[in-house]
């Protein structure tokens, strides 16, 4: 028995990273999952992990047209769509804000909020309709109630997150959707070396641990298994809640 038996989700950013961990331990768990990525390499790679229960989807999170098909597209595959996970994230790297490009912005907050706004309008009309509840998990970040210098719009884009958070589990609550976000700490994924301005090395990874109480970085499967709790009924009455998985970083 899984404890993902019977759930059809949906994960963007499915080709890398958080978002391939995800999809990969939410087959592992008996879901099915459509794996949304913009990157379709990346997007296929992770689909070979289970043939049967992972399909993958070429979709951009900017694009309305690319969320109805995407809603779409698992139900036609899968029946349902009970589990949103907006993973898809992107930053530009580590640097002075003032030099921060309004492109450079303007990316930020199209791919990590509006991404997010558009894929819960797809998507939260058919979990009402369907009345059987659902569960939408945001990827935020420890930045979005801890920033720090040089990621300031990136971490402004995910404190966005954190209260859309709870703004849209307050509305839907009543519709037994329950909508929740995790906050990992800095992790080595594709992302890594925006965040840090480095390279991604053992060197470099060891300088982020001085103020982490437990000592370490991230790793990507602290991320995945708060996803699989959050998206399991194990979780049934959590709701609203940002849930930093951080080694103790934000205390
Ligand atoms: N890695 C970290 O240290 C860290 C820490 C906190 C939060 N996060 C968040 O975790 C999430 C996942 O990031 P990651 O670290 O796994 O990075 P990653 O770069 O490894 O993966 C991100 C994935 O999102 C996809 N993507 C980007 N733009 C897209 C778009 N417009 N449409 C569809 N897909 C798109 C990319 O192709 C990539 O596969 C992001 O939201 C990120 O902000 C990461």
């Amino acid at each position: 028995m899984g404890r993902l038996d019977g759930k059809v989700a949906i994960v963007t950013g499915g080709g890398s990273g958080f978002g391939a961990g995800i999809s990969k331990a939410f087959a592992d768990e008996g879901a099915k999952v459509l794996v949304c990525d913009i990157n379709e390499t990346g997007g296929e790679a992770t689909v070979k992990h289970n043939q049967s229960s992972l399909a993958f989807h070429k979709m951009d999170v900017t694009k309305a047209a690319d969320w109805e098909s995407t809603v779409k597209t698992a139900i036609e595959k899968f029946g349902k769509a009970d589990v949103l996970v907006n993973n898809a994230g992107t930053s530009y790297r580590n640097k002075p804000t003032v030099t921060v490009t309004e492109d450079e912005f303007q990316k930020t907050f199209d791919v990590n909020v509006k991404g997010v706004f558009l894929g819960c309008n797809a998507w939260v009309q058919q979990a009402i309709d369907k009345k059987e509840g659902g569960v939408i998990i945001n990827i935020a970040s420890v930045g979005a109630t801890r920033p720090r210098p040089g990621l300031v719009w990136y971490n402004a884009s995910k404190g966005a997150i954190w209260n859309a958070t709870k703004g849209l589990a307050a509305e839907y609550g009543p519709h037994q959707i329950r909508v929740v976000s995790i906050c990992p700490l800095v992790t080595g994924t594709g992302l890594f070396s925006h965040f840090t301005g480095m390279d991604d090395t053992p060197e470099n990874r060891e300088k982020f641990i001085f103020n982490v109480p437990m000592g370490r970085i991230g790793e990507v499967d602290d991320v995945t298994s708060a996803c699989v709790f959050m998206a399991s009924s194990d979780a049934k009455f959590i709701t609203g809640v940002n849930l930093e998985v951080d080694g103790g970083r934000c205390i």
